[in-house]
C-alpha cells in the first residue's frame, strides 16, 4: 500500500483522518516486542498491554513507558508510583489481547508477586520498577521509572509489527 511521503505540519488532531491513519501506519513499522504493564495491591492488580516502552539509561538503570492519558493504567500508576513491565513470550498472544480488552480471557490474568509490584505470570523477563519521572506528551503521558529489581527466563519473545503479532520464528501467528 502507497503511504504518502508527505509530513503532516499540523497537530494531529487537526490532521485529515487519512493523515492520522498513515501515521499510525508508518509508526507500526517500527517492530518492537509486546509488554504487560502492571499496578496495584495484590487481589486489585491492574494490567495494561503496552509497546511503548524503552530502556533509557543502564547507570542509573531507568526504562520508558508511554501511557494514554485517558487509560486507567495511567491513573493507577499515580496512585501507586510503581509499576511492573512483564515482556511477553510468543505463547501470550492472549495475555495481551486481554490486556488491551480485545478478549475476556481471565486464564490469562495470572499474576506473580516477587515484591511489591506485580507481574504477568509466565512472561519472559519482568522488571519491577518506581517512578522518578512524569511527562504529559500530547495525547500520552511518559513514564520514566528506575528499575529495582528483574527476572529473565528462557524463551522467546511475542513480537508486534504493521498491526499483527509475530514471532520470531515462525512469522505471522493466526488471529
Ligand atoms: C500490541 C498492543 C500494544 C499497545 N501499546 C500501548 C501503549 O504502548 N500505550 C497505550 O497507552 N496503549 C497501548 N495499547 C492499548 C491498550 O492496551 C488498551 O487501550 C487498554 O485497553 C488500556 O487499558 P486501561 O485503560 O484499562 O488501562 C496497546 C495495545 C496493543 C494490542
Amino acid at each position: 500500500m502507497h503511504i504518502s511521503t508527505k509530513p503532516c505540519r499540523t497537530a494531529p488532531d487537526r490532521c485529515g483522518s487519512d493523515e492520522g491513519l498513515a501515521l499510525r501506519q508508518i509508526f507500526g513499522q517500527f517492530a518492537s516486542g509486546v509488554t504487560v504493564i502492571t499496578s496495584g495491591a495484590k487481589g486489585s492488580v491492574h494490567g495494561m498491554t503496552a509497546n511503548a516502552f524503552m530502556s533509557v539509561s543502564l547507570d542509573p538503570a531507568l526504562v520508558l513507558i508511554s501511557l494514554k492519558n485517558d487509560s486507567h493504567m495511567r491513573d493507577v500508576i499515580d496512585a501507586e508510583g510503581r509499576f511492573g513491565v512483564s515482556i511477553l513470550a510468543d505463547s501470550q498472544q492472549s495475555v495481551s489481547d486481554h490486556f488491551a480488552g480485545r478478549l475476556v480471557d481471565n486464564a490469562a490474568a495470572q499474576f506473580d508477586h516477587p515484591g511489591d509490584t506485580p507481574v504477568v505470570a509466565g512472561a519472559l523477563a519482568w522488571i519491577a520498577c518506581s517512578v522518578e519521572q512524569r511527562h504529559i506528551a500530547g495525547d500520552h503521558t511518559l513514564f520514566i521509572a528506575n528499575v529495582d529489581d528483574f527476572l529473565q527466563s528462557a524463551g522467546t519473545p511475542l513480537l508486534f509489527f504493521g498491526g499483527q503479532y509475530r514471532t520470531l520464528s515462525e512469522g505471522e501467528l493466526s488471529q
